[in-house]
C-alpha cells in the first residue's frame, strides 16, 4: 500500500494535528508489530503526516510537530502581497515535498481558489458544527458554538469535508453529532466537540488514504 503523504496547515493549538500524529499507525499490537517486525509496520500504515506549515509562529502546533519529529514550516500571509501570492508559495512548498494530501487544522485563513485547484479534491478541512450549518465566512472557533447555542438547536457536532472554492460549502466525508446540554457555554460545548474531532478527523484521512471516498457532484461517498 502506498503511504499518503500528507501536510496539515495550523495557526494555532493544534489538537486536531496531535490526533492525526496519534492515529497515523493502529494502536492495535501496535508494539509488538513495530518492534518485530519495521516492514510490517510500515504495511499497517496509509498516512503519513510528513510537514507541519503554520501561518502564525507563535502556534503552539509548531511543538507537537517537532515533538513527533515532522518537518515545520512558518509562513505567514502578511509577507505576501495578496491571498493569491500566498497561495502560490503554499502551493510550491508542498509540491517540492511531493506531499499528496492537505489537511486544514484550525487554520484560519481562507485559501485562494488557486490552492485548491492545484489540490483538487486532495484537501480535507475540519469544521466545529454540523454543516451545512453554522458555516461560511466568520464561522471558525468560538463564532460557531456562540451561533449554535444562540439558535436553539438541540444538537452539535463537527463535520470532515473536501475543500472546494467556496468557504465551508465542498462534499461532506463524515459527521459526528453531540448533543446540546442545558446550560452549555461557547466553552463547554467546544470541548465536547472536540473530542469528537479528534475521532472524526483520523477517520476520514484513513478513508481518505485508502482511496474510499469517491466524489461524485456535491457529495463524498465511501466504497464498502
Ligand atoms: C477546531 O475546533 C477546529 O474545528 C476549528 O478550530 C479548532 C482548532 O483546534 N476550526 C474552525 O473553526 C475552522 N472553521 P486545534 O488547533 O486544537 O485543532
Amino acid at each position: 500500500m502506498k503511504v499518503t503523504r500528507v501536510a496539515v496547515l495550523v495557526s494555532g493549538g493544534g489538537s486536531n494535528l496531535q490526533a492525526l500524529i496519534d492515529n497515523q499507525r493502529p494502536k492495535v499490537k501496535l508494539q509488538i508489530a513495530k518492534c518485530s517486525n519495521e516492514s510490517l509496520w510500515g504495511k499497517l500504515q496509509n498516512y503519513k503526516i510528513s510537514l507541519v506549515i503554520s501561518n502564525n509562529p507563535e502556534a503552539y502546533a509548531l511543538e507537537r510537530a517537532g515533538k513527533a519529529g515532522i518537518e515545520t514550516l512558518i509562513l505567514t500571509d502578511k509577507k505576501y502581497k495578496n491571498r493569491l501570492e500566498y497561495a502560490k508559495a503554499l502551493v510550491k512548498e508542498l509540491k517540492k515535498r511531493n506531499i499528496d494530501a492537505v489537511c486544514l487544522a484550525g487554520f484560519m485563513l481562507i485559501l485562494h481558489p488557486y490552492f485548491v485547484r492545484n489540490f483538487k479534491n486532495r484537501v480535507l478541512n475540519i469544521h466545529p458544527a454540523l454543516l451545512p450549518r453554522f458555516g461560511g465566512e466568520g464561522m471558525y472557533g468560538h463564532h460557531v458554538h456562540e451561533a449554535v447555542l444562540k439558535s436553539g438547536v438541540k444538537e452539535s457536532g463537527c463535520t470532515v469535508h473536501f475543500v472546494d472554492e467556496g468557504c465551508d460549502t465542498g462534499p461532506i466525508i463524515l459527521q459526528k453529532k453531540v448533543r446540546v446540554r442545558k446550560g452549555d457555554t461557547p466553552d463547554t460545548l467546544a470541548k465536547r466537540v472536540l473530542k469528537y474531532e479528534h475521532i472524526a478527523y483520523p477517520q476520514a484521512l484513513k478513508l481518505f488514504a485508502s482511496g474510499k471516498l469517491k466524489i461524485k457532484g456535491k457529495k463524498a461517498k465511501i466504497e464498502k
